[in-house]
């Protein structure tokens, strides 16, 4: 809708320009939000305040010759002028009913792309493989699944990239420890890998002796010795699986089909450096080869260098992301490449986007895209630590989460069977921890805090399931299910309209999360949505509504508020219980 009433704007202001009120070449970027308050319309737009100078009017004045210029359209019921000059447009109702009539027959809900479908690569999750997936893993994991699921519900072909750290200097030291066990893989220790990398990096730091034997094994493992990279390879495999049981438990749609880790680009980093050189990028600088970016600087003035291979002749994450890029413009054919990985390393993307592009690694028809996400902190707002001050295990954050569901539900409901209650500890433990993380903006930092998480009030997981079986207790007690409903959608009560503006948002908040990279904002239009469900429910009897047309009008009301909230749910990697 609000791309639509966009385009009559557009239209209008063509045409007070040819008409000579308005000053040619004044393009504006239009303006159209949803109002807050319905009784001012359901859409307001400030164009008329953002012309009015450039067109020597007053905001209100122009304003008006705006309305008398707009084409008429069946959605629109009449526009108004309110406070300094805002055109508040007023949905038409039973053209809004049959919008929402088709959603409620369409699988998909009516949702569809605002512009051409891409081919996009997500490149997310993405952990160093010498350790375990810890608790700074889970934003790249399941921010970028959210997406991901976003732009392929939106039709766009997403192409995952889990590009591991299988590569570098921390393998030569598991590896030399990997040796000195008696059962070498078959050691039992390696199923904690946490402890494993530990204990190896404990005997580097003792053992100057074994700290030059691992130095000694990188060097024989990058050289490509056939015993080293049997060894590698073990343990990377090893330390994959480790990981593919996190995605499985998270629910995050990543397979080993989808790993592309730096080791994979080893056969390219010289052709990098090469071309590099050729374009006449590569500069030396105490014996390392870099590139120099004048509009880098460091705090003294001097451009900072990208360095791509050091002294020794040893390449770095740097070169490996480059030789990625060059593999997801020339050999994916991506339009769009998303990176989801910390803050911090912003300003390593700005950076090699930039050489990539000098380059012509990546051509200007491919937009680079670092989807930067903040840290997230223990419930006190400081680092997230183990009592020792270790890093948290993401397994044991999960352990934790559906052990304290398991509580929360069986004192809720102690009938429940054991099996459907383990069921509803899973869906709301992990649901509850990944929500409260999707649910805040992906650039701010958070606190993780497993009491809000799990509180069946507020934005949060338990809330918004237990909505879902809400609307779902309603088809069970009706004896069908949400399809095959008859009638058609008539919105008369104020809480009917206000939830069936809402559900006609839906598309518009998936573009939005595909645009920008942003979940929360599908939280927030879940929660809204939840909330507007509730005073509808509570407001408009359902099954005892006044008469049977009412009644149909509502139900299918309530069958695309469960529809919308489960797949809006599911996009976020969220499972739904029909009843909890
Ligand atoms: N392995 C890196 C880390 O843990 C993240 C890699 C992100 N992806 C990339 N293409 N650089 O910090």
């Amino acid at each position: 809708m609000k791309d639509s009433i966009r385009h009559l704007i557009q239209q209008a202001l063509a045409r007070l320009t040819a008409e000579g009120v308005l000053p040619e070449g004044a393009n504006p970027t239009i303006q159209v939000e949803n109002t807050r308050d319905k009784t001012h319309g359901d859409f307001a737009s400030n164009v008329a305040m953002m012309l009015a100078k450039p067109a020597g009017m007053k905001p209100r004045d122009l304003a008006q010759k705006l309305i008398e210029a707009l084409p008429a359209d069946p959605g629109v019921s009449k526009v108004e002028i309110a406070g300094p000059g805002f055109l508040n447009f007023f949905q038409n109702s039973a053209a809004l009913a049959q919008r929402l009539d088709a959603a409620l027959a369409d699988t998909h809900l009516s949702v569809s792309k605002t512009g051409s479908k891409q081919r996009v690569v997500v490149d997310l999750s993405s952990p160093n493989l010498a350790k375990e997936m810890h608790v700074g893993h889970l934003r790249s994991t399941i921010i970028g699944d959210a997406v991901a699921r976003v732009l392929e519900f939106l039709g766009d072909e997403v192409i995952r990239q889990n590009h591991v750290g299988d590569w570098g200097t921390q393998f030569g030291m598991l590896l030399a420890y990997v040796k000195e066990q008696p059962k070498g893989f078959d050691s039992p220790e390696l199923a904690d890998l946490e402890g494993f990398y530990r204990a190896a990096k404990q005997r580097f730091d003792e053992s100057p002796e074994f700290a030059e034997r691992a130095r000694q094994l990188v060097v024989e493992l990058q050289a490509g010795d056939a015993e080293c990279l049997r060894l590698w390879k073990q343990f990377n495999e090893l330390s994959l699986s480790h990981a593919q049981q996190v995605y499985d438990r998270l629910n995050v749609r990543l397979t080993p089909d989808d790993v592309k880790g730096e080791s994979a680009y080893n056969a390219e980093l010289a052709d990098i450096v090469a071309s590099l050189k050729a374009k006449g990028l590569l500069s030396e600088s105490n014996g390392a080869q870099c590139v120099f970016l004048d509009e880098f600087k460091n705090a003294e003035g001097n451009p900072l260098p990208v360095i791509v291979q050091k002294a020794g002749g040893g390449y770095l994450y740097a070169t490996t992301d480059l030789a990625s890029m060059r593999y997801r413009s020339q050999q994916l054919k991506a339009d769009r490449a998303l990176y989801f990985v910390d803050q911090r390393q912003a300003l390593h993307f700005q950076m090699t986007f930039e050489v990539a592009r000098r380059a012509g690694f990546v051509g200007s028809d491919m937009q680079l895209e670092h989807m930067g996400f903040g840290t997230m902190n223990g419930a006190d707002g400081r680092p997230f630590k183990t009592r020792d001050g270790g890093t948290v295990k993401l397994v044991d954050l999960l352990d934790e989460a559906e052990q304290r569901a398991y509580s929360l539900v069986k004192g809720k409901n102690p009938d429940l069977e054991e099996g459907e209650l383990r069921q509803i500890a899973r869906a709301v433990g992990i649901g509850a921890v990944k929500y409260a993380d999707l649910s805040k903006h992906r650039t701010s930092d958070y606190s993780f805090n497993f009491e809000h998480m799990l509180s069946f009030e507020g934005n949060t997981a338990p809330y918004l399931l237990y909505a879902y079986t809400r609307v779902a207790s309603v088809f069970r007690k009706l004896g069908t299910g949400m399809d095959g409903l008859n009638g058609e959608i008539n919105m008369e009560a104020e809480q009917e309209q206000a939830l069936g503006a809402k559900l006609a948002q839906f598309a518009e908040v998936l573009n939005g999360v595909a645009e920008k990279g942003v979940p929360h904002l599908l939280c927030s239009y879940l929660y809204d949505l939840a909330g507007l469900f509730s005073s509808f429910y509570e407001h408009c009897p359902i099954l005892g509504a006044e008469s049977e047309t009412v009644k149909q009008s509502r139900l299918r009301l309530a069958a695309l508020t469960g529809k919308t909230l489960k797949q809006g749910l599911s996009l976020l990697g969220l499972e739904t219980l029909e009843r909890m």
